[in-house]
């Protein structure tokens, strides 16, 4: 399988394959640079088609880091393929991330970030941000390069079908979409609604990105702060208490 790869910021590539079986789009990103970083691995069973995406870009052997939001086969099950045939490449997840799966998944020790400590790639900056339970997973986190504004969404905008790469307008209301129709199936409430859920979506918001890359729908070039205060008041309506 050919994956569709596109440049939604500057040296920054989506790396997506549609999954009809799931009926939604799996997107990697690499941000290319003197350390060349991929933001999730893929399945494991989408390791061929990752690979073809990143080395339509970059020699695989030469990526550096792996960045994942939360343990998922969807974020990190190809991790120990991608171990294999990138002798330097490390993982990078939270401490609880760190401590809790990856110390004993992984084929080599990773790195733990703690919240906020910075990733420098070369000419990009990476700033994680440790998130519990944002999208999921108590190991959860966001990846923000501060270089090109880009936030690393994860889960986060999910929508579902095989959309356009990048989209200028939108992309809240495909998010409220999908949260609203998520409910109503099997996968409902997927991502808890916490105590510090709403701070958490607006701390996001604060970073005032101008790309958000989504794993799965199209990415999205625009005013991402605004995006993402209306996605923290749509989850707030549809999954926060009182709803
Ligand atoms: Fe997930
Ligand atoms: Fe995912």
């Amino acid at each position: 399988m050919t994956p569709n790869v596109t440049e939604i910021a500057p040296d920054t590539f989506r790396i997506s394959a549609f999954a009809p079986d799931y009926g939604i789009q799996f997107n990697q990103f690499l941000v290319r640079d003197d350390e060349p970083f991929l933001m999730h691995t893929g399945l494991k069973r989408m390791f061929e088609t990752t690979r073809a995406g990143v080395r339509s870009l970059i020699d695989p052997a030469t990526l550096r880091w792996i960045g994942y939001s939360h343990f998922e086969p969807d974020e990190c099950g190809a991790l120990n393929e991608w171990m294999a045939v990138a002798p330097r490449a490390q993982a990078l997840t939270s401490i609880v991330g760190s401590m809790v799966m990856l110390q004993d998944f992984a084929d080599r020790p990773g790195r733990a970030l703690g919240d906020g400590e910075v990733v420098s790639l070369g000419r990009h900056r990476l700033r994680f941000l440790a998130t519990p339970h944002v999208p999921h997973g108590w190991d959860a986190g966001f990846f923000f390069d501060e270089t090109e504004r880009t936030l690393f969404c994860s889960d986060l905008c999910f929508h579902p079908g095989d959309p356009e790469p990048l989209i200028e307008a939108g992309i809240v209301e495909r998010a409220r979409e999908a949260m609203a129709f998520g409910q109503t199936t099997p996968l409902a409430n997927d991502m808890p609604y916490t105590a510090t859920t709403d701070a958490t979506l607006r701390r996001l918001a604060a970073l005032e990105p101008k790309t958000l890359a989504v794993m799965h729908g199209s990415s999205y070039r625009g005013d991402g702060g605004a995006a993402l205060r209306g996605v923290a008041e749509a989850a707030a309506a549809l999954l926060g208490p009182g709803r």
